[in-house]
């Protein structure tokens, strides 16, 4: 694994007149990365699925004053709708997106969920969503000068499994871990496919992805509640190995905006499993690295979406 020479917030190169959309940047990682971005002068979008978070989070961004600026946009992940609006309303500003950060997600829920689309909620939140506005902030994207989509995956996508047959867990007694684990192996897999289909059609976007290892925040809580047996298992356990959000942030950083971060490479800490420590290239699990497991699912969440990136 290579060590980037402990990396930190201070080498983020100045991202002046760059405009930036960090999904999940409410709280958590996601707050911390639009927080730096913001830092370094990027015009930084929260999108939040209520208003009340999102001017929260803008608030608590520009009252370290920032260089750049951060303003809120309504997105709700569980609605393809909302997806679509989001998106609509950012074409018609026209600016050019130099910057991608699909970070939100849900880990975990005590009973399986659907979406108001009618998909299983992580599978939609974690993978189908983000693939949507990706999709549909192309135009954007191919406007910015050299633009960057990064997706946050996690150690997690080591046990995932894509199984078409029961992509949404209805024929199966729902397993919530691994539910996550195949949402997180997707959001990797679309990194490497967003790459390679990048280079065939001509896009000019650097895809590349990173994940936190363990990292200090309510993920598991803000699905089960802080009472749950399994937020307190791995509240413990976290304690052993974890590092704080800031740290955790550091990987999704680098691969956002390191003149260094290598397309369709996957970022995330060094130490002990990838659980810590500096930025470093962290190790996809084999599965992956399938190219035509990568082809099916990309057809398969445009088949699902019902939307298509651009073939040219
Ligand atoms: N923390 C870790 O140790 C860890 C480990 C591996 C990977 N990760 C990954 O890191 C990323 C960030 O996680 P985190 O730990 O920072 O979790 P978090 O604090 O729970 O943040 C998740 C973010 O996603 C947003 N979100 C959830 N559902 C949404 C929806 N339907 N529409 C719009 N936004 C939605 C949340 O918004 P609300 O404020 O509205 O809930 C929140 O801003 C995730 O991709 C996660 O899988 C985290």
């Amino acid at each position: 694994m290579d060590l980037i020479n402990k990396w930190t917030t201070r080498d983020i190169p100045s991202q002046r007149g760059r405009l930036a959309i960090v999904t999940g940047s409410t709280q958590g990682l996601g707050l911390v990365v639009a927080k730096a971005l913001a830092g370094a002068g990027a015009d930084v979008i929260v999108p939040a699925r209520s208003n009340t978070k999102g001017e929260a989070a803008v608030q608590q961004i520009m009252q370290s004053r920032p260089a750049g600026t951060a303003r809120y946009e309504l997105l709700d992940l569980t609605s393809l709708a909302s997806v679509r609006d989001f998106a609509q309303r950012l074409v018609s500003q026209g600016k050019p997106l130099d910057l991608l950060i699909n970070n939100a997600a849900v880990m975990a829920p005590k009973e399986r969920q659907e979406t108001r689309d009618g998909f299983e909620l992580q599978i939609q939140t974690n993978h189908l969503a983000p693939f949507a506005l990706t999709a549909q902030l192309m135009p954007l994207l191919r406007m910015a000068t050299a633009p960057r989509v990064t997706q946050v995956s996690s150690i997690a996508h080591r046990d995932g499994k894509i199984d078409f047959d029961d992509l949404q867990w209805k024929a199966r007694k729902y397993n919530a871990m691994a539910s996550y684990a195949q949402s997180k192996l997707a959001d990797l897999m679309f990194s490497f496919e967003l790459q390679h289909r990048s280079d065939a059609n001509g896009w000019g976007i650097l895809s590349n992805a990173a994940h936190p290892g363990i990292a200090v925040t309510d993920l598991v809580a803000n699905s089960r509640g802080q009472d749950d047996m399994m937020v307190r298992m791995m509240k413990f356990l976290g304690s052993l190995m974890r590092q704080s959000a800031e740290d955790g942030a550091l990987p999704t950083l680098y691969a956002a905006t390191s003149p260094d971060a290598r397309p369709g490479t996957y970022y995330g800490p060094k130490n002990r499993m990838e659980t810590r420590g500096p930025v470093a290239v962290a190790k996809p699990a084999k599965q992956s690295l399938d190219l035509a497991v990568a082809k099916k699912l990309w057809d398969a969440s445009e088949e699902l979406t019902k939307i298509s990136f651009p073939t040219r």
